[in-house]
């Protein structure tokens, strides 16, 4: 490891970064071993899960978590989420298993589903941005659990992206994002699912969801049918605030100025059209976001497909990565259409919302 103490860790300081490539359906051992080896001594490795690429440390080690935050560049306030590989190591960092919280586990565990309970002494303020409180994710991904088994059973992870970049999928992202600022990245397969974890705040009298996610609400009102969406997801009011401290940032941004625009399929490719077409003329480059069906009918730099409308997961599982060619492709002005509320596609309208900093266009 280049470095003693993480907490020191700068933003500018460039260290060296070992990077593994591994078979995601049988994880070399010898490289989790080493993997495990650098989290258990206070040191960084990002890492596959099936939602985003997470960027772990030792989530009981408050000098691990502090170079979290730092590598980020993320404020810490932003409470960190505690993975574990599996149920029973909750019982060391939660004060109690709700009812309600033990029934989703069972259902949902492992999965793509976090849960906050009150969180036990053993779990240091500075992973929690200092809540009393603990998020809890039992990820699928196998070499996830390997790792988190290897390193001693707790990694604090938040999604593997620079702050205020889109949430990366692939290995190539993490690497553009942290090489120079972590010990270890493992590169495995694309994200199966693209989207991070669905929060469920299971501390308050009547479970809420603080962040919508491939697990949705229907799903999530089988299991406990009180279930409600966090208002502060929703609301316009700007004073009615998300209750997940990270969901008020502007995350997942591109580069380009990105707009969404609501309405009957002949006015949004008509209005899309005409607002492409002005940016040209002004020497701006242009990208258009767009369900399979209608990408041949909109003119830009850049048409990017993301799934055809009856496959609303394919659009979760690519919205990231439309992002993130935005950029690579230097687009300054972005237009997307937009997807109905319910199931996945609240999700997808939660992140695709902010990404646009609330910028939308009804006609
Ligand atoms: O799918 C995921 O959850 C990915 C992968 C790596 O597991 N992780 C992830 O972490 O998305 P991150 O740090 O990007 O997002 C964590 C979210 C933030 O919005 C944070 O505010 C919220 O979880 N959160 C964490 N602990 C919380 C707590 N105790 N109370 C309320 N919100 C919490
Ligand atoms: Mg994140």
């Amino acid at each position: 490891m280049s470095r003693d103490d993480p907490g020191n860790q700068s933003a500018d300081t460039k260290m060296n970064t070992i990077i593994e490539h591994i078979d995601p359906n049988n994880p070399d051992p010898e490289v989790i071993a080493r993997a495990g080896d650098i989290i258990k001594k206070g040191g960084l490795v990002a890492f596959p899960t099936e939602t985003v690429y997470g960027l772990g440390g030792d989530a009981l080690n408050p000098e691990a978590s502090a170079g979290i935050y730092a590598a980020k560049g993320r404020p810490s306030d932003n409470p960190l989420i505690v993975h574990i590989a599996e149920t029973d190591s909750l019982d060391r960092i939660v004060r109690r298993i709700p009812d309600g919280a033990g029934k989703l586990a069972d259902r949902f565990w492992p999965g793509p589903l976090t849960i906050i309970f009150e969180k036990s002494d053993a779990v240091p303020v500075q992973t929690t941005g200092g809540l009393d409180t603990v998020a809890v994710r039992f990820p699928e991904d196998r070499t996830a659990q390997a790792l988190i088994k290897a390193s001693g059973g707790y990694i604090a992870a938040p999604s593997a992206n620079i702050s205020g970049r889109p949430s990366p999928t692939r290995g190539e992202y993490v690497i553009q994002d942290l090489d120079g600022r972590v010990d270890m990245i493992i590169c495995g397969d694309d994200s199966r699912i693209g989207l991070e974890s669905t929060i469920v705040d299971m501390t308050s009298e009547e479970p809420v969801i603080l962040r919508p996610g491939f697990i949705t609400l229907e799903e999530l009102g089988e299991v406990l049918p009180g279930i409600t969406l966090d208002r502060g997801l929703i609301s316009e009011d700007p004073d009615i605030r998300p209750k997940a401290p990270g969901m008020k940032y502007r995350h997942y941004a591109p580069r380009g100025e990105l707009t969404i625009v609501e309405g009957d399929n002949e006015s949004v490719i008509s209005y899309i059209n005409m607002k492409t077409g002005e940016a040209s003329e002004k020497g701006l480059r242009t990208g258009v976001i767009a369900h399979d069906e209608r990408t041949g009918m909109y003119k830009a730099d850049l048409i990017a497909g993301i799934g055809r409308e009856t496959e609303p997961e394919e659009a979760a599982h690519r919205i990231y990565t439309v992002l993130r060619r935005m950029d690579d492709e230097k687009i300054d002005v972005i237009y997307t259409e937009s997807m109905s509320e319910g199931g996945i596609g609240t999700a997808f309208m939660n992140r695709l919302t902010k990404a646009a900093g609330h910028h939308i266009v009804r006609l």
